[in-house]
């Protein structure tokens, strides 16, 4: 069992990889998250040509199933994973990464066609203004993925109780709701996997759509 220390050490290093620790974190979310991070990019259906942004991509390991022809652009606040992931997809064409604050998305208006997360919603400082800076840089109509474990499930994960902002399935669709977001789906399943405190869990996944404003 872990201490109440290395809860919160991991927590941290969920919220942010960084340090020694930051590659070896980043492996354990890709294994313990590909079925979530599968759905939500199953969500946007990607398509030859667009423009699709990431948001919070970890060591991005998943984007080679993504079609290469796909514009693919990866923000995230961890210059550790930013660093790993333009080292490993270096030769990857349509593919960029970049540091984000956490606050605002240095994109123009309009710019993408898709825009998706995963696991980096409990994380928004201010979700409102984050989901809002989400809506400017998507087209009208433009689709948004947000794959979550929600509250039902937190609530029980020892970690998520240290820097987790946790949101039921409703909370999250009235908060894309307030940036001018339509809710489209939002499908809920159960899984069983082995956590990141390396204990088997059962957890309930999230896999929340919906559009930007097409007026
Ligand atoms: C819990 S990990 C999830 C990684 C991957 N998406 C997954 O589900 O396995 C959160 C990732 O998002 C990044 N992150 C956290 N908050 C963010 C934010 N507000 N904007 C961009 N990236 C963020 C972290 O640095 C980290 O790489």
């Amino acid at each position: 069992m872990l201490s109440e220390t290395q809860l919160k050490e991991l927590a941290a290093q969920l919220q942010k990889p960084n340090g020694e620790n930051a590659i070896e974190v980043a492996n354990g979310m890709q294994a313990t998250n590909a079925n979530i991070i599968a759905r939500a990019i199953a969500a946007i259906n990607p398509q030859p040509g667009d423009q699709i942004l990431e948001i919070g991509p970890g060591n991005a390991g998943h984007i080679t199933t993504l079609p290469q022809t796909a514009h693919y652009t990866g923000l995230d606040i961890s210059p550790e994973m930013v660093a790993l992931a333009q080292q490993t997809f270096s030769s990857r064409p349509n593919t960029v990464f970049e540091l984000g604050n956490g606050t605002t998305l240095p994109f123009a208006n309009g710019a993408f066609d898709k825009v998706f997360s995963v696991n980096t919603l409990y994380f928004w400082k201010d979700p409102a203004a984050y989901a809002t800076e989400i809506a400017r840089t998507l087209k009208p109509g433009g689709l948004l993925c947000l794959g979550f474990i929600p509250q039902s499930t937190m609530q029980h994960i020892p970690f998520a109780k240290y820097g987790f902002t946790h949101y039921s399935q409703e909370q999250a669709a009235k908060l894309l709701e307030s940036a001018s977001f339509r809710t489209e789906a939002i499908d809920t399943t159960t899984e069983t996997i082995m956590g990141n405190a390396g204990k088997e869990i059962t957890r309930e996944i999230t896999i929340l759509t919906a559009k930007s404003d097409s007026r």
